[in-house]
């Protein structure tokens, strides 16, 4: 198949495009680089474009197979301050985007969606079934989009909606993995704090009702989101239908147990300090990944050890660059 992966030189979008191409898939990457980074897309053609850009779109689109669709804003903090940043590149320009791959003939694609669509959830674990009441912005332009794709089954569209947890680690080459700026995931800056490129963790509320009193995240490894990717492209290759799917390994880790762990396996201390809760963090969201199990026989292979060393060896190696 040939593929375009929007957002591709991205966390996730670089992990799935390596997967995608070990599998033999043709690949390209459209990427404007405005949170993504040039050297996650080496080995791979990358236009550099908006997904607005239809006319250098339409190009990108010749004898396209599949759309998979990452390329999105994904700050939950800046989506409440500054909505309009969100509703214009998720939704509208989004849309743009969506209805130039219609234009071109195209009808399968996949989209990342998030756990964020369900806001907070009355059930843990979460099934697809759950209501989908998003808490801020972010999760409500990943919502809309979500409507948007079922919508144009109108169309012949079949898309796969992936709902990922907390995507986190590194492909175990080390050559790629999380680079986030500014980050505000918990992992990458609790193995900064080990690796001495940060003074101290913050963490948000230790007063939850959760065992340690800490929030409670199902942490995803990257190459297991990827290997879900190229499932579900196949599934519409196949002539599959259109799926929603969690995406989640359906096992939580609180935030000192993260903290814990990065200090066992790199052997170096996680200063962190106790700060209020933050408006609006769920204590526990965990995945039940059992529709995708059992829809794509997908299922997470990588431990939660795997995601801190191999994020630490990411980490370490990115560091010696410096
Ligand atoms: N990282 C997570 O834990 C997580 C969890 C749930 C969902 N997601 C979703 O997964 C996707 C990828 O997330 P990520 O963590 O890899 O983020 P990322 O910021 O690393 O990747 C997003 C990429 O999209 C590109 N992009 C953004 N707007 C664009 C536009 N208008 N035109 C062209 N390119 C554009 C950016 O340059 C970047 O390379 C996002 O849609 C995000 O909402 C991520």
């Amino acid at each position: 198949m040939k593929i375009l992966v929007t957002g591709g030189a991205g966390y996730v979008g670089s992990h799935a495009a390596r997967t995608l191409a070990r599998r033999g898939h043709r690949v390209v990457l459209y990427d404007n680089l405005s949170t993504g980074h040039a050297a996650l897309a080496q080995g791979f053609p990358l236009i550099r474009a908006e997904l607005a850009d239809v006319a250098l779109l339409r190009q990108a689109l010749d004898g396209v197979d599949l759309v998979m669709h990452f390329a999105a804003h994904a700050y939950v903090g800046e989506s409440v301050l500054n909505p309009r940043k969100y509703f214009q590149n998720n939704v509208q320009d989004a849309l743009v985007m969506l209805n130039t791959v219609l234009d071109c003939g195209i009808r399968s694609f996949v989209f990342s969606s998030t756990c964020a669509t369900y806001g907070i959830p009355a059930q843990i674990p979460i099934s697809e079934d759950a209501p989908q009441n998003p808490v801020n912005p972010y999760g409500d332009t990943k919502l809309f989009f979500e409507r948007a794709l079922n919508a144009y089954s109108a169309y012949g569209l079949r898309s796969v909606l992936l709902r990922y947890f907390n995507a986190a680690g590194a492909d175990e080459s080390s050559q790629l993995g999380e680079l986030h700026e500014p980050e505000t995931h918990l992992i990458p800056l609790a193995l900064d704090v080990a690796a001495g490129r940060r003074d101290h963790l913050d963490v948000f509320g230790n007063d939850y009702p959760t065992p340690d009193g800490t929030c409670i995240r199902d942490y995803i490894h990257v190459n297991d989101l990827a290997e879900a990717h190229l499932l579900a492209a196949e599934h519409l290759s196949s002539g599959g239908s259109s799926l929603a799917l969690n995406l989640g390994t359906g096992q939580g880790h609180s935030v000192k147990e993260v903290i814990s762990t990065v200090e066992r396996l790199t052997g170096k201390a996680v200063r962190h300090e106790i700060k209020p809760r933050r408006p609006g963090d769920p204590p526990t969201l965990v995945a039940d990944p059992g529709r995708a199990q059992k829809l794509l026989r997908w299922k997470a292979t990588r431990s939660f050890d795997d995601i801190i060393r191999s994020g630490w060896s990411w980490t370490t190696r990115s560091a010696a660059k410096q």
